[in-house]
């Protein structure tokens, strides 16, 4: 069975459904670890009750970005995981570390990218007035939420939505659309090619 390793900064609503699908048997995995940089994060609680190891790497202990992420790479190689999942975690990965576990980190983002990449996507694509965001899973690459996507979820835009409101419909489809790309993960059912990620059959 695969090891995951989730990295997360707050709530943790997006690990919990992690934390679920593996309880419920419905994804075929093992959680090493949370790895986090913020020590006040709920999902530190969500892991203690789970029974999963909790590594804070606290950003304001480390003496600059260099420090934090030679850190951070320990914590994460110390989980040894097959698959880390960066679920709502609120800070760009270095280079060095994209590098060192390639192929091998996902993300999930609350838009249909490449639209509305960056901070407050759901707030992005009220402004622009689309009718239509969702959510991504994508692999993690050097950029900012550009890697190969391995599952979108649409979700409509209503008229009278405002960012929460339009946040809380999204993240109802993030809790099924990260379990289900870790779980193609885990059955090694992803292809990369290029920038498509084909899904082979079971
Ligand atoms: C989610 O909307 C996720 O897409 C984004 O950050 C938020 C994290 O929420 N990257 P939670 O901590 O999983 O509840």
């Amino acid at each position: 069975m695969k090891r995951i390793a989730v990295l997360a900064s707050g709530r943790g609503s997006n690990f919990q459904a992690l934390i679920d699908a593996i309880g419920a048997g419905t994804l075929p995995a093992r959680c090493a670890g949370l790895v986090t940089d913020n020590p006040q994060a709920y999902a530190i609680t969500r892991a203690k009750k789970a029974g999963i190891p909790v590594t804070v790497v606290d950003y304001s202990g480390c003496a600059g970005k260099d420090e934090y992420e030679a850190a951070l790479l320990e914590a994460m190689d110390r989980c040894n995981a097959d698959l880390f999942v960066l679920a709502g975690y609120m800070r760009i990965l270095g280079a060095g570390i994209v590098s060192h576990f390639k192929g091998r980190i996902i993300n999930i983002h609350p838009a249909l990218l490449p639209s509305f990449a960056g901070l407050h996507a759901q707030r992005q694509a009220i402004d622009y007035g689309v009718k239509v965001s969702g959510c991504t899973v994508h692999f993690v690459d050097e950029g900012m939420d550009t890697g190969p996507i391995i599952i979108q979820r649409p979700v409509p835009v209503c008229d009278g939505d405002d960012e929460d409101s339009l946040a809380g419909r999204i993240l109802i489809e993030e809790h099924l659309a990260l379990p289900e790309a870790v779980k193609l993960f885990c059955e090694e059912r992803l292809m990369v090619c290029g920038r498509a990620v084909h899904i082979l059959p079971p």
